[in-house]
């Protein structure tokens, strides 16, 4: 195998393998190699991959088998990601097309496990360093008008379900400077929002330039003073590690958008407690209203599962309550799935795929009912919305909410405009609105 001259790079799963997905893209442009345009053959291919469930993991091996050209010849494989993590070697070896295995605590190793695998060699590094990976990178090139910023990674609070305290490691935050110093050159580079990321980003701790110690809050107040930064949002948290000042910050910076991404996966006790979530359905609707008494316009958005081992249909039912005592704007809902190494995998009663997929549909349409309720209740407000893309008709531009909502508009302002629209239609998913006026360009 040659050295490649271009790459292409697919990210699946969460915001952080997005993040992550460009800062690979970064570094080997750093090196002279060119992204390869779209429809143009890549010598190397980076499956940037998810674990969090079976389908999503397999989808790294259905994507391998596809990526064989019509000459029988094939690009250099890349399997970076949480599978790459989870499964190291063992991954090459149920596929021969797979050159580089690289975790996502290694990747800022890619350039050089890429010249290894040119010279012929199948490297593997799923190593979690402690010198930490950003410090190697260069800095951010890639920028939008919406960025992600990883704050906080991995996470220490052992959900039984969950893969990710293995596959992404113990729970670190970044440095207070470098996320500072990361803001400002994102902000310069043209973002107007920032996105913090974390799986647990709600753990966040650190010091600022004067030694105070400090959490989320003190980080989110600080990143408000970035001029030219006019929208700052935060995900995921879990709902043991919210405090008051992150609460209090919600009321109180103008920038922090209205909108909560806080999961509760069941609305049983019983479940809660044998998912190791450390919260109650009560303990979460309480946290839930002092939110809404700092900031009574949230968006809450949640993630549930339905079909954890033993769920019984009346235990399924109290999703559904808490699912209605919230009002959820939007949400994310999966049927469980049993992941290697797991204490739940192990567990007895793991329930049917079919009253799983049955229960699944009940809570989705609950939720729509929900979002849509919420969407309904912008109908007639009047608000700016950041341009992030092109809609398909001729005209059409996309833009975001303060809450998160997609806003089309006929508009003929570019990406990253802010724009102020009157709303007139509500859909599950999606406002229409009117064009009021350019805030600024
Ligand atoms: N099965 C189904 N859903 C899961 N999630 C995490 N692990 C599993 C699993 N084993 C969901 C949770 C989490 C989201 C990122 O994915 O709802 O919040
Ligand atoms: Fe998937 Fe979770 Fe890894 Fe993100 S952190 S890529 S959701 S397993």
């Amino acid at each position: 195998m040659t050295d490649p001259k271009n790459f292409r790079i697919k990210s699946f799963g969460c915001q952080m393998n997005v993040y992550d997905g460009e800062r690979m893209a970064e570094l080997l442009a750093a090196k002279g190699m060119k992204q390869a345009a779209d429809g143009e053959d890549a010598d190397l291919v980076v499956l940037n991959t998810c674990h969090i469930r079976e389908k999503a993991a397999e989808k790294a091996y259905s994507d391998i088998g596809r990526l064989k050209r019509e000459d029988g010849s094939r690009p250099m494989v890349a399997l970076a990601g949480c599978v790459a993590q989870a499964e190291g070697e063992v991954a090459q070896q149920r596929s021969k097309a797979i050159d580089i295995v690289v975790g996502p605590q290694a990747y800022h190793r890619l350039p050089e496990l890429v010249g290894e695998a040119a010279s012929g060699k199948r490297p593997v590094d799923t190593d979690m360093p402690a010198i930490s990976k950003f410090d190697a990178m260069p800095a951010r090139t890639r920028v939008g008008p919406s960025a992600f910023l990883t704050v906080a990674e991995g996470c220490d609070k052992f959900c039984t379900y969950c893969v990710v305290p293995y596959t992404r490691g113990a729970e670190i935050s970044r440095p207070w400077s470098d996320i500072v110093a990361e803001a400002q050159s994102l902000t310069e580079r043209g973002a107007r929002e920032i996105t913090l990321l974390g799986q647990n980003v709600s753990a966040w701790r650190g010091e600022d330039e004067k030694g105070r110690e400090g959490g989320l809050e003190l980080l989110i107040r600080r990143l408000a003073r970035i001029d030219g930064l006019e929208r700052i949002r935060y995900t995921t948290s879990h709902p043991a590690d919210m405090d008051e000042g992150l609460i209090a910050a919600h009321g109180e910076v103008e920038k922090l958008m209205p909108y909560l991404h806080l999961p509760v996966q069941a609305g049983s006790d019983r479940i809660l407690k044998a998912m190791n979530r450390h919260h109650t359905a009560e303990s979460y609707l309480k946290l839930i209203e002092r939110f809404r008494a700092a900031r009574p316009d949230l968006a809450i958005s949640g993630d549930f599962i339905v079909g954890f081992p033993g769920e019984t249909d009346a235990e399924f039912e109290e999703t559904l309550a808490i699912v209605d005592a919230v009002g959820y704007a939007s949400a994310y809902s999966f049927k469980y799935s049993p992941r290697p190494g797991t204490p739940a995998a192990e567990m007895e009663d793991q329930v049917s795929t079919h009253v799983m997929d049955e229960r699944l549909q009940r809570l989705q349409a609950r939720l729509a009912e929900h979002s849509l309720a919420f969407n309904r209740s912008k109908i007639g407000q009047i608000f700016p919305i950041l341009i992030d893309r092109r809609g398909k008709k001729p005209g059409q531009m996309i833009g975001k909410s303060p809450w998160l909502q997609s806003v089309f508009v006929e508009s003929d302002a570019a990406i990253g405009d802010m724009v102020e629209v009157t709303i007139e239609q509500a859909l599950p998913n999606s406002l229409g609105g009117r064009l009021r006026e350019m805030v600024d360009a």
